[in-house]
């Protein structure tokens, strides 16, 4: 199996990381240095961004995802994630995984403990703009004994990962990197990308907006060819005013919806609500992987 750090490469130079001691190490000639946390956690951030606060989602965003998507409400999302994973990997045993955007981690880690379940050496790499996201997915990961799954922060855009090392990349609620996952996959992996579909958490929406509007879904990356698209469709019964409060949160309307929608919606009991998710499987284009 591919060892976890061979896969990451300086986000300053594009040298590959060796591991030495309780760091990562560049093999170019300014030997840039990363330090691994106890968790695992590692910052390649480039600099400008390493210690910009701002980068990717607020610690409040990502503290109501991790308590919403820990009461189990999600979970069909990442079980329909690993199962069309496990399709497009097609029989091998042992794979590399990418999640461009990972957030906390909660759909990485389940990702990867349901490869493990099924026999498949996994090793993963969680990335995300937010350090505290990244910190939060690297806990995870080591509570839940998952030795070979690394979280880091960095750019999606410009992921510290080597040219062909993944043999998938997942884009989960997540801007797309499109360009970036057709370099780091292999000529023979997929990039599935997980996406609102057109009635998710409709009633929410109801209850936010006047006029509220369905969802346009995502443009797809050029450079790819769909293999297979699914949409996930279930009610979730969300039983009081915090569950309510913190799936609100972790949506993009939680920043942009009107002041009385808000009110609106905090002051509800509970919510039945509708979870309509897409799922696009990509493969390369025949004329990507050139080299
Ligand atoms: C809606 S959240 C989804 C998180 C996770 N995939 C999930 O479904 O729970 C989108 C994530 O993308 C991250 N993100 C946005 N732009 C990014 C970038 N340029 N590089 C890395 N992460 C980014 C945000 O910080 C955020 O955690």
């Amino acid at each position: 199996m591919t060892e976890i750090n061979e896969i990451f490469i300086c986000p300053l130079c594009g040298s590959p990381l060796v591991r030495q001691e309780g760091s990562l190490f560049c093999t170019g000639a300014r030997r840039h240095c990363y330090d691994i946390a106890a968790s695992g956690y590692v910052n390649l951030l480039p600099p400008g961004k390493k210690n910009n606060a701002r980068a990717g989602d607020d610690k409040d965003m990502l503290r109501c995802r991790s308590r919403f998507l820990s009461g189990g409400w999600y979970d069909p999302i990442s079980d329909t994630a690993a199962r069309l994973g496990l399709k497009a990997i097609g029989g091998k045993e042992r794979i590399t995984f990418a999640d461009a955007g990972s957030g906390e981690g909660y759909h990485t880690c389940r990702i990867a403990q349901q490869f493990q379940q099924r026999g498949i050496s996994c090793t993963g790499v969680g990335i995300d703009a937010a350090k505290s996201g990244a910190q939060a997915g690297a806990k995870l990961a080591r509570t839940s004994g998952l030795d070979s799954i690394r979280f880091i922060a960095g750019n999606i855009f410009a992921l510290p990962l080597a040219d062909h090392s993944a043999d998938l990349v997942y884009s989960i609620f997540a801007p797309i990197p499109g360009e970036e996952a057709a370099r780091i996959l292999k000529k023979d992996g997929a990039l599935i990308v997980v996406s609102a579909g057109r009635e998710h958490l409709w009633e929410l929406r109801c209850a936010l907006y006047s006029e509220p509007r369905i969802s346009e879904g995502v443009q797809m990356p050029a450079g790819f060819t769909p293999a297979a698209q699914e949409t996930l469709s279930y009610e979730i019964d969300l039983p009081d005013p915090d569950t309510i409060a913190a799936l609100f949160a972790m949506t993009p309307f939680y920043y942009r919806c009107p002041r009385e929608g808000r009110e609106r919606l905090l002051s509800l009991d509970k919510l039945k609500v509708r979870v309509a998710v897409d799922f696009t499987v990509l493969t390369l284009d025949k004329d990507e992987h050139k080299n």
